[in-house]
């Protein structure tokens, strides 16, 4: 009985040990910032600080976006930006909700084939490295277009902190020294000078950013016709010009930040706002998660094998529309209801099995009956009157182009890249695109960025999103599905090692180090293709959610320099 007792008492040791390996295994919940009013979540303190503040001065979420992300502009340069685009989705204390495009467009004399040489390939770093992968900015009629419809403070209010942390500078964290020294080559490839090129920053080290400061200065005296017409417009022409680029007056006039409709859908008891196109993030949200819902996640555990299976399986279907039917939906029909409905999503998990994977390769785009025809940022804000808002913002890759335009201090976008150069050759993100997502003038490049908003019960209950590319889809899902299945808490549920997996490539991408290595052994014996080595990390996922005492809780992504800041 005793030697019954004592083996009984290692097995139970070994079980424990084992399952103390995975960082959920620690039930502690593991909380966020809990402020009572109100909070900004960025990929920097300044940011979040300044977003805050401008809340405690007495404005409201859609003030806080608009300074937010002129501070990230100063604060993170690497994917905070005037230089590049995003999308906002809101949600206001009254319950409308709506969205905002300010995504990059190709310019007016962007062709089809730009990225292609004579024998029709795809010409190495033409669309990400330099002048020819700059798309057309649409950050600053982002932050106009919100603060005139929904502001309520003065631009001066909004905009003067961020001058004053330009001038002031930023000090260097240890990873921005560490991406700084990474980029260093490219930035040398793409500039005659910058800032950037004549020091190596170093942790600690304070950049200040002048040039950037006079450029806000000027757009707050002389508000958004200052970057898009005024004296800023032309410095920018002449430079993106000089450099041998196509951006010309016309195209920076023309610019236009576009209302959208959300897309809107509901899994259980939760209602889904999230991107509606040129953002496939709203609709491969849906796609995915209304696959999976029939399937009973909580039962199967987080990250075992069967949520994986099913997550897997709904994601390569997803992605594999994504190719095919999204782009620009002012210049391509996407027959966006057909895609989201649950007919036909039932039928595309039709195949699914938990008994094998299905090859990507034995997988194309659904048949719907179609009529006619590496860095990013993301911040999330609840003002105090429970107003929401969830905006994505980007570069595109880290430091954009990496072109760098010293007289108005900041970089450019490589946006361009976001496009399809040649149906079929995937993009720097690995993702493939077809006819819906080719170059036209004045047309948006197809993204995947989702920043999103959850109703529960009628009420505000979470707003999230993240960098990442491809991968923003389903870290933002998976971020739902963590708060919502898996019971965790928005700091744990942002924390939790994530996977992903996007059709083309046939693999699913982990983690390193983050998943139990007899579930990675099972997952290849029924026959997945598991990628733990690509890069390290999958998405900076920065969330609030509404507590049951309407507290708010902040979960900031310690993968980035990430900080929930509030009142
Ligand atoms: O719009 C998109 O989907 C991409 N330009 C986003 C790029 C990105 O997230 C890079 N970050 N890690």
């Amino acid at each position: 009985m005793k030697q019954f007792i004592s083996l009984f008492l290692i097995l139970f040791l070994i079980i424990s040990c084992k399952k103390s390996e995975t960082p959920l295994a620690n039930k502690t919940p593991k909380h966020g910032l809990i402020t009572k009013n109100a909070m900004v979540v960025s990929a920097r303190v300044e940011a979040s600080k300044i977003g805050s503040d401008i809340i405690k001065k007495g404005g409201n979420a859609f003030d806080a976006m608009a300074a937010t992300q002129l501070a990230l502009a100063v604060a993170y340069p690497v994917a905070g930006n005037i230089g590049g685009g995003g999308f906002m989705v809101y949600r206001k204390a009254d319950g409308e909700i709506g969205a905002i495009d300010f995504r990059e467009k190709a310019p007016l004399a962007a062709t089809k084939d730009m990225y292609l040489d004579e024998a029709e390939n795809v010409i190495p770093e033409k669309s990400t490295l330099g002048v020819m992968a700059v798309g057309v900015p649409g950050s600053v009629a982002g932050v106009f277009a919100v603060h005139e419809k929904f502001g309520s403070l003065p631009i001066e209010d909004i905009i003067k902190p961020s001058i004053d942390l330009a001038m002031q500078g930023v000090i260097v964290t240890k990873k921005q020294a560490r991406g700084l020294k990474y980029y260093q080559p490219l930035f040398l490839k793409a500039n005659k000078d910058s800032i950037f090129l004549n020091k190596l920053w170093k942790e600690n080290d304070t950049i200040k950013y002048p040039a950037l400061a006079k450029t806000l200065t000027r757009i707050m005296k002389n508000g958004k016709e200052e970057f898009y017409k005024g004296e800023t417009a032309k410095i920018l022409v002449k430079f993106i010009q000089d450099n041998g680029g196509i951006i010309t007056m016309e195209d920076l006039a023309k610019y236009e930040a576009k209302w959208r409709t959300p897309i809107t859908f509901t899994y259980d008891d939760l209602k889904i706002i999230s991107m509606s196109p040129p953002s496939s993030g709203g609709i491969c949200l849906a796609q995915i998660m209304k696959m999976i819902e029939p399937y009973n996640l909580d039962e199967f555990g987080h990250n075992s094998i069967k949520t994986i299976q099913v997550i897997t399986e709904a994601e390569r279907r997803a992605y594999a529309d994504r190719s095919f039917y999204l782009g620009d939906p002012d210049f391509v029909n996407i027959p966006g209801e057909d895609l989201i409905s649950e007919n036909y999503l039932k039928d595309r998990m039709r195949t699914f099995s938990f008994e094998k994977p299905t090859l990507s390769s034995e997988i194309s785009y659904g048949d719907v009956q179609v009529i006619e025809s590496n860095e990013t940022t993301h911040y999330s804000i609840v003002d105090q009157l429970g107003n929401s808002v969830s905006v994505t913002t980007t570069i595109n890759g880290g430091y954009g182009s990496k072109l760098y335009c010293s007289e108005l201090g900041f970089f450019l976008n490589n946006e361009m890249d976001d496009f399809s150069s040649k149906p079929g050759v995937p993009n720097m993100f690995g993702v493939t695109g077809g006819e819906a997502n080719s170059i036209l003038p004045e047309k948006r490049m197809l993204s995947s960025m989702t920043p999103t908003i959850i109703e529960k019960s009628g009420e505000l209950f979470m707003t999230l999103g993240t960098p990442g590319g491809s991968t923003i889809i389903t870290s933002v899902m998976q971020t739902i599905l963590n708060v919502h299945e898996f019971d965790m808490t928005m700091q744990e549920a942002v924390n939790a090692p994530r996977f992903h997996h996007q059709w083309l490539p046939d693999e699913i991408r982990m983690e390193p180090n983050a998943f139990d290595s007899d579930l990675i052994k099972r997952l290849k014996k029924l026959g997945y293709f598991i990628n733990e080595s690509n890069s390290s990390i999958i998405g900076k996922v920065d969330g609030i959610m509404v507590l049951q005492d309407k507290a708010l809780e902040g979960g900031a992504d310690y993968r980035g320099d990430d900080t929930a800041v509030g009142f």
